[in-house]
């Protein structure tokens, strides 16, 4: 896919990963929109990205229907939905709740699951299409207190291959990319970036795995790609 003039709706791009693929996709002449639930953080992140900002949680029906209308309006169609918003939760599974498994599968997967489902709308009959969803190295193996966060990344990635199984024969690709720690705001309360490690993956990494699988000509694609630290432990 050649990124020039590609319309592109990213969700979470208000910081880390998002925020680094933004700038990198509106570099290369895409049509890039980013959302985020917090207006500052966007439009912070728009003025640093050139991309264009819809302030919206997609964990909400509401928003997430009336995100993807804005942006259907401002481009009139869709080249590649990024689902990229992803929120954690660590508990023990002693202490797990139906209200803290429903507010992290709200973002991590029904919001990617409708988007998906209306983007497909309109690439199915233009032929053409790439749908891009960050899981985590979560999505391959669990671990202790990975009951929550692994459990939405499995469904995730569940769902990917559902969308492969149900689109490659609308020529829409779809691909999933897990990426382990990367540093970043992520299950930071206080939304705060973390410092930059030599070590340690940054958002610029990720950003450039998926710009890759981007420009992927359209004939190809890369059913998943996981992204490990050479050396996270600075042995
Ligand atoms: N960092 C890691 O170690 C790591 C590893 C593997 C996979 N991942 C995955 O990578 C993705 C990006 O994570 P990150 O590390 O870049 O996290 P981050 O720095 O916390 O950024 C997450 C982005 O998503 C937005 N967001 C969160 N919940 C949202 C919602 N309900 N609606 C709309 N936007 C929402 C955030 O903005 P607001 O807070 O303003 O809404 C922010 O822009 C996630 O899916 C995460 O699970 C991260």
């Amino acid at each position: 896919m050649n990124l020039e003039h590609k319309r592109i709706l990213l969700t979470g791009g208000s910081l880390g990963i998002g925020k680094e693929t933004a700038k990198l996709l509106v570099d290369a002449g895409a049509l890039v929109a980013i959302t985020g639930r917090d207006h500052i953080r966007l439009e912070k992140a728009a003025a640093y990205t050139g991309a264009f900002p819809i302030c919206a949680d997609i964990s909400k029906e509401d928003q997430l229907n009336q995100s993807f209308e804005t942006f259907i309006d401002k481009w009139k169609g869709i080249d590649v939905l990024i689902n990229n918003a992803g929120i954690g939760s660590f508990p023990s599974m002693l202490d797990i709740t139906m209200e803290k498994y429903e507010e992290i599968f709200r973002t991590n997967v029904f919001g990617p699951a409708l988007l998906a489902k209306k983007a497909a709308h309109y690439m199915i009959p233009q032929k053409s299409g790439t749908i891009i969803n960050i899981g985590s190295t979560a999505a391959l193996k669990s671990f202790e207190k990975g009951a929550i966060y692994a459990a939405s990344k499995f469904a995730l990635r569940a769902m990917t291959e559902a969308w492969q199984a149900e689109l490659r024969k609308h020529s829409i690709r779809v691909m999933q990319i897990n990426p382990s720690e990367v540093a970043t705001a992520f299950n930071n309360q206080e939304r705060i970036e973390r410092e930059a490690a030599t070590n340690k993956l940054r958002s610029l990494d990720i950003a450039y795995a998926i710009k890759s699988v981007l420009e992927l000509d359209d004939r190809a694609f890369i059913p998943e790609l996981s992204l490990w630290a050479t050396n996270p432990w600075n042995l």
